[in-house]
């Protein structure tokens, strides 16, 4: 197969993304496949009608590649690609959808509210009692680019402000104090999950990705615990209708409950990621795992 691997795009994560690509890149090739570098941008539509190729292999993150948008690109070139479809990138980018759409499931959720940048006048009358320490997020966003732990009110808005910038709408979230567990989902079922730790409190971009985060593969939970971890992840994969693979990040609270965070329909395949960790501790080897995402292709 003619495998063109889209990389690079537009958002915030791009850095991250051409990672993801280098690393498939080579994966696929060592899979026996001919593989062709599409680095995604303006101008894309004519690149992609141009390059030999018969798929797409998705390695693009965050606003503009894993939101649908390319998606639907490829749907009208009618290239299949991996991962999700339109629809479901498009409902787990934008995380007070995809809220929305949890709590029409009876999944567990931390508290929270939207705010757009026009509504930032309203924001001490939206915020309510939702209280302190609490978490603001681009409303679209990922690689906790623009996210922020704030602990009080004066802190508030320029946080909110902050996350703004990127895309023009905030989600606030109260800050759920516990475990930060990831579960990965190959072929429409639970993979394996992960517990990441920080030494310092909070998550942040730094820590991602430049080290810092300690991982513990299986989760420091309880087997129960750890079973209603992984059924959450994947209601909350189907409730978005997600396709192929993908990696659902939950919070076990020190409280005893379980909630749902987001879904990532393109998640991180860098060397430094939690999927190809989760896939190795099962044994499933990274350039494995590319070729069983790549056969789970669809259009
Ligand atoms: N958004 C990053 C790439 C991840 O979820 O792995
Ligand atoms: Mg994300």
């Amino acid at each position: 197969k003619r495998v063109g691997v889209l990389m690079g795009g537009w958002g915030e994560e791009r850095e991250i993304s051409l990672k993801t690509g280098e690393a498939v890149v080579a994966a696929l090739e060592e899979q026996g496949h001919t593989v062709t570098r599409v680095f995604a941008g303006p101008g894309l539509d004519r690149v992609l009608r141009s390059a030999e190729m018969d798929m797409a292999f998705l390695a693009l993150h965050g606003r503009m590649g894993e939101d649908g948008k390319v998606q639907g690109l490829l749907e009208l070139l009618e290239l299949p690609y991996t991962g999700s479809g339109v629809m479901a990138s498009a409902l787990a980018m934008n995380k007070p959808f995809a809220k929305k759409l949890f709590r029409l499931h009876n999944l567990p959720t931390a508290p929270g509210y939207r705010i757009g940048r026009a509504e930032l006048p309203t924001l001490q009358e939206r915020h309510g009692d939702l209280g302190f320490p609490c978490v603001v997020k681009p409303a679209c966003g990922g690689s906790s680019v623009g996210l922020a732990l704030v602990n009080d009110a004066e802190t508030l808005t320029s946080a909110v402000a902050e996350a703004c910038r990127y895309g023009g709408e905030a989600l606030v979230e109260r800050y759920v104090r516990g475990r930060e567990v990831t579960v990965g989902i190959l072929g429409g079922e639970v993979l394996g999950s992960c517990e990441i730790s920080y030494p310092r409190e909070g998550f942040d971009y730094e820590a991602k990705y430049k080290g810092g985060a300690r991982y513990h593969l299986p989760p420091r939970l309880s087997p129960t615990r750890l079973a209603n971890v992984e059924h959450l992840a994947l209601a909350a994969w189907e409730a978005l209708g997600c396709r192929g693979y993908g990696r659902v990040d939950l919070i076990c609270s020190d409280e005893d409950n379980d909630i749902v965070l987001e879904v990532n329909t393109l998640p991180g395949l860098t060397p430094m990621s939690l999927l190809p960790k989760i896939a190795a501790q099962k044994g499933i080897t990274f350039s494995q795992l590319c070729e069983r995402i790549l056969a789970l292709a669809t259009r």
